[in-house]
């Protein structure tokens, strides 16, 4: 008789036959044998720790699909959702062309192009997507105003420069972003009343000193193009850029396609607007 039940019926009566086991204990089934003791012949109890090694091993198991599935949609997502990064690893030598697809000449440029030319000429480099002013600041031949010898300027008179055509504000392009010929607007800085101007906000830069800034809001100077002239053949080339990086790129040589080994010049007529902050 069990003494701690005596008057459970269930129990009592069926006690003779019952399993050795405390009531209330929970035992788990295995269909796997248990182990016998080598020593002592006896059924040994069951490991816990073969239980929670095989839980373990399930956990990792399905851990590693979610992170092969998690992993190979998360690629997908980035690449979804930001285009491969294209562009150059260093800066050409372009050669420039005129509109008409001749090649450039500076002696061409001096001729047909000065100061007062009222057309926005625009050449892109180094990528398809970075548009660039080309500005001859000397008068025109036997005239006077402008000025030669300029920073980065180029040519027989040191006065062919080119800039981004991309304003360093918010980015408004040629021909919102434009070269004003002296006299354009009554605004003068000093004795310089021709600048470059861009129509959106007022932006004004300073193309006889690397495209420094006149007025804001835009606080950073316009990217200037390095030109060369090759005085043997007149040719003239863009070979790089300095300043602040073109606006609206991470990096003036990556984010589009280079321009090849020429590019030629367009002209279009500007948006003028003499509203300056
Ligand atoms: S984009 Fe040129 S001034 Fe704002």
């Amino acid at each position: 008789m069990n003494p701690s039940c005596a008057t459970c019926p269930s129990l009592s009566a069926a006690w003779g036959n019952a399993l050795p086991v405390p009531v209330g204990r929970m035992y788990r089934m295995s269909v796997r044998p248990r182990r016998v003791s080598a020593r002592t012949s006896e059924p040994e109890e069951d490991d816990p720790v073969d239980e929670t090694r095989r839980n373990f091993l399930k956990l990792v198991a399905v851990a590693g699909v979610i992170g092969a599935v998690g992993g190979g949609i998360g690629g997908a997502l980035q690449y979804a959702g930001r285009p491969p990064t294209v562009g150059l690893s260093n800066y050409p030598s372009v050669q420039l062309q005129d509109v008409d697809g001749s090649l450039l000449t500076a002696s061409k440029v001096m001729k047909e192009y000065n100061v007062t030319t009222p057309d926005a000429l625009t050449f892109n480099y180094p990528l398809t997507n970075e548009p660039n002013l080309l500005i001859n600041l000397a008068p025109p031949s036997g005239g006077s105003g402008g000025a030669t010898h300029v920073k980065g300027g180029v040519g027989p008179s040191g006065s062919i420069v080119a800039f981004s055509g991309i304003c360093q504000h918010l980015g408004c392009q040629v021909p919102s972003l434009a070269f004003y010929p002296p006299g354009t607007c009554p605004q003068s800085f000093g004795n310089q009343n021709f600048y470059i101007h861009c129509s959106c906000h007022g932006s004004t830069y300073d193309p006889t000193n690397g495209a420094s800034n006149l007025t804001g809001p835009a606080v950073q100077p316009l990217p200037q193009v390095t030109l060369q002239w090759n005085s043997s053949d007149d040719s003239l080339w863009a070979v790089g850029m300095t300043g602040p990086t073109v606006l609206g790129h991470s990096n003036t040589l990556q984010g589009g396609t280079g321009v090849g080994s020429v590019s030629r010049l367009q002209q279009q007529s500007p948006v003028i607007l003499c509203s300056f902050p």
